[in-house]
Parts: structure tokens; sequence; C-alpha cells
């Protein structure tokens, strides 16, 4: 379906708008396994996610009809598998640029690829690669980010909404639209070969960079310092002088002051 808001040149040209589904990136996956050809920059956008999924097995909940969730399909031949955190980075990027007019610079990426504002997640990102020999052959990049949701399950005690924080309601098209667009300028710079400015970017934005934060990892809770990623998407964070690389499940941000 071609809608006008979109103003980029393929992220959400194709728009498939679905009230209800298991998950879009269910949905995305489906779709690239028939055997007609998804053109890339294809979003599939859900009001009603009854499985939607998170990151490490999690699920994801959204009120119906309140908040953006959506996936983009990306075709990142370009990339090898070993640059797949490049691809992380960049969507990353793209959502905090899109955001930035309405929240500012307390919008942080909570690394790997959460999306913070202040100590609350607005968003997270589900990245599925489908590959191919050493490439990446395509993306299924799920995102939900909570837009007009009030009221949060207890379970997710660190959940915030755009309309909590400015207190208004925001159309979900016209958001989408400005998100598509800016991820699409962030992909286009990897695609260009400029992966040192979307690193320096992404790092730029990162959450507790720099500064001093209670983390566990590997048995032992401590004061530490996040002071790089690494290409391959490790988390280095310096105890004293001794700096560790660690991985998603290896470390665990404690939210202490
Ligand atoms: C996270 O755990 O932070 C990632 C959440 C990703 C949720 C989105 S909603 C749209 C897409 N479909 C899914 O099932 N998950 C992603």
């Amino acid at each position: 379906m071609q809608n006008n808001i979109f103003s980029g040149l393929f992220v959400g040209q194709n728009l498939i708008t679905i009230k209800q589904v298991d998950s879009t990136n269910n949905y995305l996956k489906d779709l690239l396994s028939n055997s007609k050809p998804v053109s890339e920059g294809t979003v599939i956008m859900a009001e009603s996610q009854y499985a939607g999924r998170g990151q490490q097995q999690n699920r994801w909940h959204s009120e119906d009809g309140k908040n953006l969730t959506f996936s983009i399909l990306l075709k990142p031949i370009f990339l090898a598998v070993t640059q797949q955190f490049d691809l992380t980075r960049a969507v990353s990027l793209g959502i905090i640029n899109a955001l930035e007019p309405h929240l500012g610079a307390q919008l942080k990426i909570k690394w790997p690829n959460d999306i913070y504002f202040e100590n609350g997640k607005l968003g997270g990102i589900l990245i599925e690669n489908i590959v191919q020999g050493n490439q990446i052959k395509s993306s299924v990049i799920g995102i939900g980010l909570n837009i007009n949701q009030e009221n949060f399950p207890l379970d997710v005690p660190n959940a915030v909404s755009l309309k909590q924080i400015l207190h208004r309601d925001y159309d979900l098209k016209l958001l989408l639209s400005e998100i598509c667009k800016n991820i699409e300028a962030a992909y286009l710079n990897l695609k260009a070969g400029r992966l040192e400015f979307v690193r320096n970017a992404y790092l730029e934005r990162l959450y507790w960079l720099n500064e001093h934060k209670m983390f566990k990892a590997r048995g032992r809770i401590f004061e530490g310092l996040i002071k790089e990623v690494k290409d391959n998407g490790l988390l280095v964070v310096f105890d004293g002088d001794v700096a560790s690389e660690y991985n998603q499940k290896e470390i665990e941000f404690l939210n202490k002051e």
C-alpha cells in the first residue's frame, strides 16, 4: 500500500497494516518464506500482537491500538555476519534521531538496543537475521515503542511511554513515518561504508557511558564504568583498571544509585 506521509526512498513505501497478529516479526518471516519476493523496506505494522516477542525469549506486552509494534525488512547483503551489530547500531540511532525532536538529550540507547528515557524503557528492538554463507541476506527488524499507553503491568516496572512523559497523544502513523525515514538514513550511512560515523554516533548516545554505576556479572556485584562497545557488540566495562567484555546474557545493569 502506498502512503504519501512516508517521505523516504524505500523504508515504509510498502506498508502493510494488520489489526491482529501473533507477532509482526513472525508475519514478516512467513512472508519471506513464501515464493513471492518481498521488497526491501516493507513494513508490517500491527494494532495488536497476541504473542509479541522480546529479546532473550521474553514476551513483549503492548496495549492494543496504543503503541507502535512493527517490523521492517532490510536486505543488508553488504554486511558480513561479523558486522551484524552495526545494523543494531544503525536501527537504534534511527529511532533516537526520530524521537529526539520530541524528547531531547535524555533519550539514550541502553546497550545493546533498548530505547531509554531517563531510567525508563520506552522501547526495544528484536532483530532476526537470515544469514547465507558469510552475508546477511535479510534482516527482520522488530520494533516496539510505548507511545500512548498510560498504565503498564506491575511486572514491567521500568516501562515508560511518550504520553507519560509529554502528556499528549501521538499519531502512530506519523511517528512511524518519522522513524522509518531516520532508520533509512542511518542504514544508508552503513551502506555507504560510513561505519565509524554510525559507531561513534551510537556510542555518544549510550546510557551510562563513562558513569560509575553498579553491575552484576559472572556472580559478582561491582561498580563499573562503561567505556566502549566492541565492533562485535560486546560491552566493555572497567572494574577499576581491569576491563572485561560481556555479552547480553552475562551482565545486568543494577538500577541502584
Ligand atoms: C525487547 O525485548 O526489548 C525487544 C522488543 C521488540 C518488540 C517488537 S514489537 C514488534 C516486533 N514483533 C515482535 O514480536 N517483537 C517486536
